[in-house]
């Protein structure tokens, strides 16, 4: 293990996250102290510190598509912000219990409203601006899986505007805007935490909303489970970030 002040600013978000989310360490949702100390470690870091170059690219830079090259040393190469054309996640880890992963939007993309069963979810803006609508669910519990997923939803946020840098923010299972979508106003890319991560056989699908105004009830709307445009779909790009060392319990855990 590399000493703490030779650790990665993602090792150190890694290793947080370990000891915040890892299945020996919970007990219920984390506590305040744990979620600020994870915000203060997302603030601290730039997009250069998952391997994005977010300028005008004057580094070494490789397209979202192109294939890893082995030969170059870990941490020095990085994505152009500019080579992401749809929305793109570079996944940097998964285990049972957490995810750390970046999705890169291009100017004019919008992530539909989603939700996050069950989750903690930490963001932070790496560069650029993004508009938020959010929602939290209005009666508890909140509706599960039926043929179709609806319900009451009290409105959070209306076309929030976010522009880095800013504060990470952070959603729970009932509250901080649970279900939302992203709409990039400037390519702009979002370094997200999942604790626990999406798993539809243990009860956490990823199901898709569109959402429908009460008039009657003012900052209310109903959201019904809606199918995805048929072209919508998000592309993947390789990590190329500082190298990560994990927890291997947590490996042996998951595999
Ligand atoms: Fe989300």
């Amino acid at each position: 293990m590399a000493m703490d002040d030779q650790q990665s600013k993602v090792q150190r978000l890694y290793d947080a996250c370990d000891a915040v989310f890892s299945s020996g360490n919970k007990a219920g949702l984390p506590t305040l102290t744990q979620i600020r100390w994870l915000q203060d470690l997302l603030d601290g870091m730039e997009a250069r510190d998952v391997g994005i170059d977010a300028g005008s690219g004057s580094e070494r830079s490789s397209s979202s598509s192109s294939e890893d090259d082995d030969r170059s040393p870990p941490g020095r190469r990085s994505l152009s912000a500019q080579a992401f054309t749809r929305i793109t996640y570079v996944h940097i880890h998964e285990c049972d219990d957490f995810s750390i992963g970046v999705f890169c939007f291009p100017a004019g993309a919008t992530l539909p409203l989603h939700d996050h069963p069950q989750m903690v979810v930490l963001s932070k803006l790496l560069y650029g601006s993004m508009r938020v609508k959010s929602y939290d669910w209005a009666t508890a519990p909140p509706p599960c899986s039926g043929p179709r997923k609806s319900g009451l939803a009290r409105v959070v946020a209306v076309d929030e505007v976010r522009e880095a840098p800013c504060k990470a923010s952070v959603l729970f299972p009932r509250s901080g805007g649970n279900i939302h979508s992203l709409t990039a106003v400037t390519p702009c890319a979002l370094l997200d935490v999942l604790a626990p991560p999406y798993a539809e056989e243990l009860g956490r699908p990823s199901t898709y909303f569109s959402g429908i105004p009460v008039p009657s009830l003012p900052g209310f709307a109903v959201l019904e489970e809606a199918d995805l445009p048929d072209d919508f779909r998000v592309a993947g790009a390789p990590y190329v970030g500082p190298e990560l060392t994990v927890d291997m319990d947590t490996i042996f855990r998951y595999n």
